[in-house]
Order: structure tokens, then C-alpha cells, then sequence
């Protein structure tokens, strides 16, 4: 083949294969996921109805007094929604099998049994204290099914702020987004989420949407954009 042409050919060999890694790229970068931590509130999320993952339930917004979910699973011995229930158990596993035991204190409640417990933190603590670490029956997200209350085995730091601190707490506090657990009342956010800091009160609301909110620093709240819930 003469010279001339093989320079020809070698030209536009090379001249397809940038436009097919321009193509590439530009392809590649439209599938990239959003990372922006902006309230999520113009997005269609569903956050009124008590079975959607993203479900608000604050001191502003009761759940109708006789909800239970329908899809019910175990959760090493304890009931939650059944794509929460499984997030937790592999969550729990893998913690597990990094040398960070977690063990499950409280999931699905009911109405009544909300009750039960609330009435029991005014007995001890009085209503102004209760109202600051439990919710009212009819008001607490436990009973979506979709949060959990975790524990280190021994008890240590047992639904104590001082949770935060032990191995269970530590790790969870980083690692429970990649399972899509959020900590639903974080330190700092009781003008806004209405309780007190609870480092053992994991809610899941899914993978994506637990990853933006750690990352943004941001209550389920401000991440859907709605009013601060500090009190009845
Ligand atoms: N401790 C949380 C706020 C509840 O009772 O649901
Ligand atoms: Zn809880």
C-alpha cells in the first residue's frame, strides 16, 4: 500500500476512536447519579402516606391511630417492613462480621403500645421531659415499621446519648446510610425534629436518599423541605 494511504488510514482510525471516547464520555457522565444535597421537596417524593419509605411522622403529622403495615417481617426479634427488615439484617450481618456485634431493642410498634411506653416515660419523668425522648401514641414513627432501635449486645450506653461512643453507636452513625438507615434524631436538631438526640434510632428511608441526607448533614425535615416539628 502506498505510504500516502497508510497515512490516510491511520488519520481516520484515530479520528473514529476520539469521537467514539467524546461519545463515551459524554454518555457516561449523563448516567452519573445526583449528588446534590438541595431539599428534595420539588422532586415527586411521597412522604404523606404512612407506607411510603419516605414517610414523615413528627409531632406535626400523627399516623391514623389504628395504622399497621401490612408486609410485616422479622428483624432479628423484632417486626419491621419487610425491605426495612432485610436492609437490617444485612446491615446487622456485615457490622457483625466486622467485629461490631448490634443487636435489635425495638421496632414495629402499635398505637397501644406507644401508649403503653409514653404513659410510662410521664409516670417516671413528667410530660415535659416524656414529650422530649418518646412520642405520643398516634405519633410515633415506629409504628411505619421503619425504624429500629439498636443496641450494643452487653447493653452498653443502653438508649442513652452516651450510645453514640460504644462500637454499635460509633458505627452506625457512619455506616447505617449505606444500608439506608438514617439517624432520625441527630444532636443539635431537637428545635427541628422535636426530640432529643437518639444515636440508637435508625429509620430507614432507602440507600439513595439515606446517602444525600448523611452527606448534606441534614433531619428528614429539611431534606423534604418541611416546617420544623419542635412540639405539639
Ligand atoms: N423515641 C421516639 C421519638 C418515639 O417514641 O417514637
Ligand atoms: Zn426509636
Amino acid at each position: 500500500m502506498p505510504r500516502q494511504h497508510v497515512t490516510t488510514h491511520i488519520a481516520i482510525i484515530a479520528g473514529v476512536c476520539i469521537c467514539l471516547l467524546m461519545y463515551l464520555s459524554w454518555s457516561g457522565s449523563k448516567e452519573l447519579p445526583a449528588t446534590s444535597a438541595q431539599p428534595a421537596a420539588a422532586a415527586v417524593l411521597e412522604f404523606d402516606s404512612p407506607g411510603s419509605a419516605l414517610a414523615v411522622v413528627n409531632k406535626h403529622r400523627p399516623l391514623p391511630a389504628d395504622y399497621i403495615p401490612q408486609d410485616l417481617a422479622d428483624a432479628a426479634g423484632v417486626p419491621l417492613r419487610a425491605e426495612a427488615a432485610a436492609a437490617y439484617l444485612q446491615m446487622a450481618a456485615e457490622a457483625g462480621a466486622t467485629g461490631v456485634p448490634i443487636s435489635a431493642v425495638s421496632g414495629f410498634r402499635t398505637g397501644g403500645e406507644q401508649e403503653h411506653l409514653y404513659t410510662s416515660y410521664t409516670d417516671s419523668f413528667g410530660p415535659e421531659a416524656a414529650d422530649s425522648i418518646s412520642a405520643r401514641p398516634g405519633y410515633s414513627e415506629h409504628q411505619t415499621g421503619l425504624a429500629i432501635d439498636i443496641a450494643n449486645p452487653d447493653g452498653t450506653c443502653g438508649l442513652e446519648s452516651c450510645f453514640a461512643e460504644t462500637l454499635a453507636g460509633s458505627w452506625a452513625a457512619t455506616n447505617a446510610q449505606h444500608y439506608g438507615f438514617i439517624i432520625r434524631y441527630p444532636a443539635g436538631a431537637e428545635h427541628i425534629t422535636g426530640y432529643a438526640h437518639e444515636p440508637w434510632h435508625l429509620r430507614y428511608v432507602g440507600t439513595e436518599h439515606a446517602r444525600t441526607m448523611h452527606e448534606a448533614g441534614t433531619t428528614l425535615e429539611e431534606f423534604l423541605g418541611l416546617p420544623a416539628a419542635p412540639g405539639y
